[in-house]
């Protein structure tokens, strides 16, 4: 099959969770990496020591006119990125998602890239009648950052039409893995996890039953991989497996690998989070050939570990 090839990529929030496993990917195919990154969540120690580092904000015009130097194509990774935190960081969510985001399309434009993939977020659907979004499922998001994200999207693709660069926006769902920073808001997964390590209970949102498709970081990292090649041009794509875990489920098989005998905790089901979110894979197949190739089950173990290695360190 044809592929687009490109020699130079920058990619933002590169020092994050998901950011850093695509600029991973990159390196190890040859291709020249920059990174732009206000390590407010991000680590350097996440990044490959050959990669250009430009450390600041995706709002500094000056940072990202030498950051874009070269570039064909453009990662955008960087964002706050919290359903919950977002409406007491209204204002915070709303600078970066989207003024940012408008900063670097407007910047990416002048600079002449020639292709820019958007980090998007199953968060931009409405909630659905069915648990299974498609890519035509109605968006009214039921989060600030819902809204900022959805923002992005309409912005890349009206920018990438004003300045004739190809956009692919890939709409991730939940990811879990290693390097994702810890925080209470982000990721129940890591968040389970450091709980229990640490011998206290997993706090259960609702009652537990809500579903979520949980896709493994390399597979997304791979999605970015397939995006960048692809020949298809002006789409947006569900990045997810197809298939549902419930939080009970997670706090299940946590309990019993980490901490057998702790009874999960409830609390009052958060404003903004879907009940039920499964990603319609059938787009990213017909479109890009992405089939996620990893289970939850084969995974968990491997982020366990990487979880306790760093719960170790940041003990010592
Ligand atoms: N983690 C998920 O489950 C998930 C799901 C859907 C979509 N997403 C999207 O994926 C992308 C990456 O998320 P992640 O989970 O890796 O989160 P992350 O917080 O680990 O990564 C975001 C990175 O952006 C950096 N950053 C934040 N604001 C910045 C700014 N103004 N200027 C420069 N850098 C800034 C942070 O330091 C961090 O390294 C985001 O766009 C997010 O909306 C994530």
């Amino acid at each position: 099959m044809p592929r687009a090839e490109y020699k130079k990529a920058l990619v933002t929030g590169g020092a994050g969770f998901i950011g850093s496993h695509i600029v991973q990917r990159l390196v190890d195919l040859g291709i020249e990496v920059s990174v732009i990154d206000d390590l407010s969540m991000g680590r350097i120690e996440n990044l490959d020591k050959g990669v250009r580092f430009f450390h600041g904000n995706i709002l500094d015009s000056g940072l990202l006119k030498r950051s874009l130097h070269g570039v064909e194509v453009v990662f955008h990774n960087a964002a706050r990125v919290s359903i919950r935190n977002s409406f007491d960081a209204i204002y915070a969510d709303a600078e970066t998602n989207v003024m940012g985001t408008v900063n670097l399309l407007k910047e990416s434009g002048l600079a002449g890239i020639k292709k820019f993939i958007y980090a998007s977020s199953m968060a931009v659907y409405s909630e659905g009648k069915t648990a299974v979004l498609g890519e035509e499922h109605p968006k009214r998001p039921a989060s600030p950052y819902g809204v900022s994200k959805l923002a992005g999207e309409m912005y890349t693709e009206r920018m990438a039409a004003h300045y004739g660069f190809q956009n692919i926006v890939l709409r991730y769902f939940n990811t879990f893995g290693p390097k994702q920073t810890l925080t209470p808001y982000v990721g129940v997964i890591t968040i389970f996890i450091n709980n229990l390590l640490a011998g206290k209970a997993p706090v259960i949102y609702g009652d537990g039953s809500q579903v979520r498709d949980f896709i493994f970081v390399e597979d997304i990292a791979q999605a970015n991989i397939i995006a960048m090649q692809s020949l298809t041009n002006n789409c947006a794509v569900n990045v997810g497996t197809g298939k549902g875990t419930s939080v009970a489920e997670i706090a299940r098989m946590l309990i019993e690998k980490i901490n057998p005998g702790i009874e999960p905790e409830y609390a009052r089901a958060p404003e903004g989070e879907p009940k039920d979110s499964i990603a319609l894979v059938s787009t990213a197949k017909d479109l890009l050939g992405f089939e996620a190739k990893f289970a939850l089950k084969d995974k968990i173990d491997t982020v366990i570990e990487w979880n306790r290695i760093s719960a170790e360190k940041r003990v010592n």
